[in-house]
């Protein structure tokens, strides 16, 4: 299903079309498709549908409630990285005991709320967490369900910024650390071993990596169960990247053959952790052209988005498609565009060296957005962040008022007098 079609001429998602939600809500604006979230997370669930398993929805891609909302309805549990990710969890009506908490810096606090809540596992990042955990679920006369999130050392051929599973990432365990840290954590009398984790990384579009990972956190599993540890999960980690421009990104099925020939010892229930292919190509940002200027080198749309609200193109030099809301509007001539945004800062571009028909005033729609787009946003330039909208069907729901400079500025305090 392609939820962004062109009707009459203009873009729409679902039925309803953008610029009815641009005049009602302003601009810039993330609009989500309620049926693409759905249809994601059905994908994922039917490819593994022949095995035990949970997918747990890595909040930090979407963390909008009705996004988590979305998910729990359908069944999801939730892969966590902060307390604040847990109260959103809950606060959307999650189910803590599908919740797993990931991530290498949690705090005491973190740790007790988790605890308190309920959840499913820790994937713990170190051998220090590990005492930690122990002793807080001492404090509380509690076990803590954990796995090690062990670091395979493979190279996901992903971008620096998002690989995770080589040995110079601050990620997880090293792999030949794991079993020693198994026997220890079998020895600590405040936690129950559960399972095991790897991720190697984030919009991966080659299945060779996460083949060889599997097979290592394969070999480790049947190490463990010689030396008397058994498992009850295999978390594999994040899910497979999407297609922005033209990567291309294995089907789920694929995926799904890769990751059930490397664990196909299936007393072990499946854990996964996909953010971006289940939101990133189900939600876009919306924006308007201010102007439309003349460079001595090249031609700018300057839009009223800009990288606070979708940093991507700035962090990562990532690719997001440009469609303009009204095609081809016949009186506007086409020229190459830089789409830049109104902060001071050469690095704030949504895109570059785009071919549009464009006039001042038109809408643009960022595609691919729905991931690491608002969950991102910033307050920089003191600008609100933008207003989020879930379509479904022919209705559009307010998912997210737009901010205010008031609620920039609440907790500030001048200096005494
Ligand atoms: N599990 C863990 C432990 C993770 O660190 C991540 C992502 C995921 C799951 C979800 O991975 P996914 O299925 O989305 O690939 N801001 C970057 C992406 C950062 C990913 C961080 N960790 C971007 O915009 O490309």
């Amino acid at each position: 299903m392609n939820p962004y079609q062109y009707k009459d001429g203009e873009l729409h998602v679902e039925d309803v079309p953008l610029a009815r939600i641009a005049a009602a809500i302003g601009t810039p604006c993330y609009v989500y498709s309620r049926a693409a979230l759905t249809e994601a997370y059905a994908a994922y669930a039917q490819a593994f549908e022949a095995r035990d398993h949970l997918v747990c929805y890595a909040v930090k891609a979407n963390s909008n409630l009705a996004i988590l909302d979305l998910f729990a309805r359908l069944g999801s549990g939730f892969d966590i990285v902060s307390g604040g990710e847990l109260k959103r969890v809950l606060a959307a009506g999650g189910d803590p005991a599908k919740v797993v908490f990931s991530g290498v810096g949690k705090s005491e606090e973190e740790i007790r709320a988790a605890l308190q809540a309920g959840i499913l596992c820790f994937n713990i990042e170190s051998a220090s967490e590990l005492e930690r955990v122990n002793r807080i679920a001492g404090a509380l006369r509690m076990r803590a369900p954990i796995s090690l999130r062990v670091n395979p050392d493979v190279d996901a051929g992903t971008h620096p910024y998002i690989a995770t599973g080589l040995k110079q990432n601050k990620f997880g365990v090293a792999y030949a650390d794991a079993p020693a840290l198994y026997a220890r954590a079998r020895s600590l009398p405040h936690v129950t071993i559960e399972g095991v984790d790897c991720h190697i990384g984030s919009q991966l579009t080659d299945l060779a990596p996460i083949a060889e990972a599997l097979g290592k956190i394969a070999d480790l599993v049947a190490r463990l169960e010689r030396d008397g540890i058994e498992l009850k999960h295999v978390d594999v980690g994040g899910g497979v990247g999407i297609r922005y421009q033209s990567e291309t990104p294995p089907p789920i099925s694929e995926y799904a053959a890769v990751v059930l020939k490397a664990l196909r010892n299936d007393r072990h229930k499946l854990l996964f952790e996909p953010g971006r292919v289940l939101a990133g190509n189900a939600g876009l940002l919306l924006t308007r052209i201010e102007y439309l200027k003349q460079g001595e080198d090249r031609s700018f749309a300057v839009v009223d988005a800009a990288m606070n609200d979708l940093v991507r193109p700035a962090l990562y030099d990532a690719w997001h498609d440009v469609l303009a809301v009204v095609q081809q509007s016949p009186a506007a001539p086409a020229d190459v565009y830089d789409v830049v945004g109104p902060i001071c800062e050469t690095g704030d571009f949504l895109a570059r060296a785009r071919r549009l028909n464009a006039r001042e005033g038109d809408l643009l729609a960022i595609m691919s957005a729905g991931a690491y787009g608002m969950s991102m946003a910033s307050n920089y330039n003191t600008r609100p962040r933008a207003a989020e909208v879930m379509v479904d069907g022919g209705e559009y729901h307010v998912i997210r008022d737009r901010e205010e400079v008031s609620d920039l500025i609440a907790r500030e305090r001048r200096l005494p007098s």
